[in-house]
């Protein structure tokens, strides 16, 4: 069995490789991701690993099939970047990467924390010789109500370590489930909308969720609230985003991720020169600018914990599909 593995960071590099040798696999990694000038890489393989910035147009997917590949294993939970439909015409099987939901879930609960807390305020304040409290009064948690969207692992993570801090909880989710109910109230997401001082966003970003966080959906929510955006940049209209901050509809906003990022994050753009409003992350700088909004690369999941078992599904994926025929991350047929 031969795999190419893409976007190989330094830090899942051993564990890849470790894992290629234990299974006698042949292995060819390169930390770039996969597009039309590194497609070739993948000839004579069968399978694929990436993270979430290669390219899986039409056609790379076609030259992918045709070199051969017969799995594409994602080593991070989302695989929003894929057309499963097509990739199911060419017979392509995916698999998705599978990690703790600890990592996530943690950073977001330190981002509320962060957000009601003023802490950009604080630090950029107190680095300037400003020791003043001035702008910094905050709230408790215990006096707020936190809604979470998504209450898949991560949600319910978030909601079991949110139930600590003695804040009311609600939770949206296609699917109910018992576990969530011990520590949270479901509700429809017009109540969640209306009734919530903290939004954390945990759904996944399909056709149904894409921009769902637009300027109806804020213009239901509290004025002041606090939104915190850990899971998929595609889940927020920027433009609604940009205008409920600039109105203070938003209070204060946390987001590790930002529509189109792929392609961008993890890489240097600092000395790009920001030139036109159409750059992906022009409207970012803007956002940035404001004291009461934090914005980090994507890196909620990064810890050396995930980074491992990430590492490790991507080649467990595709071992398992190939030689028993199915695994417990594959998405389904
Ligand atoms: C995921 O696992 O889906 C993530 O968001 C992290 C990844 C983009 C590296």
């Amino acid at each position: 069995m031969k795999i190419a593995a893409y976007e190989v960071r330094p830090d899942e590099k051993p564990v890849i490789e470790a894992r290629c040798k234990e299974l006698g696999i042949e292995l060819i990694s390169t930390g770039s991701i996969l597009d039309s000038s590194t497609v070739e890489m993948s000839k004579g393989c069968d399978g694929v690993t990436t993270l979430g910035q290669s390219d899986f147009s039409k056609s790379i997917l076609d030259t992918m099939v045709e070199n051969g590949v017969k799995v594409q294993a994602f080593r991070c939970v989302g695989y929003d970047y894929i057309d499963v439909p097509y990739a199911r015409e060419l017979g392509l099987r995916i698999t998705h990467g599978s990690y703790a939901p600890n990592g996530v879930a943690e950073y977001t609960v330190m981002a509320i924390l962060m957000s009601i807390r003023k802490a950009k305020k604080a630090l950029y304040n107190t680095n300037d010789n400003d020791f003043t409290l001035k702008g910094k009064m905050s709230r408790e948690l215990r006096s707020l109500t936190v809604g979470v969207i998504g209450a898949g692992k991560i949600g319910y993570t978030v909601i079991k370590i949110l139930s600590g801090f003695g804040c009311r909880i609600l939770a949206y989710d296609m699917y109910q489930n018992d576990a969530v109910k011990e520590y949270a109230t479901y509700v429809d997401l017009d109540t969640l909308y209306k009734e919530s001082d903290v939004i954390t966003l945990h759904t996944n970003l399909s056709e149904s969720t894409e921009n769902m966080i637009d300027g109806e959906a804020l213009s239901k929510m509290k004025n002041g609230v606090v939104l915190v955006n850990n899971a998929r940049g595609g889940l927020m209209d920027i433009d609604a985003i940009i205008d409920g901050v600039e109105s203070e509809k938003i209070g204060a906003l946390f987001m590790d991720a930002f529509p189109g990022e792929e392609g961008i994050i993890h890489i240097p753009h600092d000395e790009d020169i920001i030139r036109t409003p159409g750059m992906p992350y022009f409207k970012l700088k803007y956002l940035r600018s404001f004291v009461n909004v934090i914005h980090t690369p994507h890196m909620a999941f990064f810890t050396e914990e995930a980074s491992r078992s990430m590492a490790l599904s991507g080649i467990d994926g595709i071992y398992e599909v190939l030689t028993k025929g199915s695994s417990a991350h594959e998405i389904p047929q």
